[in-house]
């Protein structure tokens, strides 16, 4: 049940505080070029190991949004410090759209055809076996049917406005 008592922050306050809750970068990818699309995305994290499961929070305006519910695929890749100016022009801020976004970086594919970052940290190639309605966004789920990895590098992260490097 929603909460009925009135409220003591703004939703300006609720981003305001959101401001400072590290988020590690990603790029959620689908479809096949030249239809391919892709967004940068901080609401994404592992739902469970057996089965091996993801889950990603996309906006219903994004362009990528139709294409993963239709094609029922996505790729949650994982971004390293070097990959700040890919994630913000997936984030659209150079303002790119669609598959004119994958002219940088090395993109192949693994098992169901959506863009994989060839040298993300991880990327989760998925089929999605469950979708909620979440107001202005789709929660998908994604049961990772390949995956590939190029550990040890420093992630990407989001805090306070700014692409950064978690410090050791
Ligand atoms: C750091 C950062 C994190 C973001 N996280 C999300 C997210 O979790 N979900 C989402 O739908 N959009 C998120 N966005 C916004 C999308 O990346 C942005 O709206 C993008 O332009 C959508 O793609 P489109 O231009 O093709 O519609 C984020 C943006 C930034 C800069």
């Amino acid at each position: 049940m929603p909460n009925q008592e009135p409220l003591v922050f703004s939703s300006a306050d609720f981003r305001s505080a959101m401001r400072n809750v590290p988020g590690a970068v990603s790029i959620v990818t689908t479809g096949q070029r030249p239809g391919r699309h892709g967004l940068t995305l901080t609401a994404g994290c592992s739902l469970s190991t057996e089965p091996s499961r993801v889950l990603v929070c996309v906006n219903k305006s994004a362009g990528a949004h139709d294409t993963i519910e239709q094609g029922a695929a996505f790729c949650w890749n994982i971004l390293a410090a070097e990959h700040a100016s890919l994630a913000k022009s997936f984030a659209g801020q150079d303002g790119s759209k669609g598959d004119m976004r994958f002219a940088d970086g090395l993109w192949r594919e693994l098992a169901t055809g959506s863009p994989v970052l060839a040298d993300a940290i991880c990327a989760f190639d998925c089929r999605v076996c469950d979708s909620y309605d979440a107001g202005s966004h789709t929660i998908f789920i994604g049961e990772v049917v390949a995956q590939a990895t190029s550990a040890d590098r420093e992630p990407l992260v989001y805090v306070q406005g700014e692409f950064t490097v978690p410090r050791r």
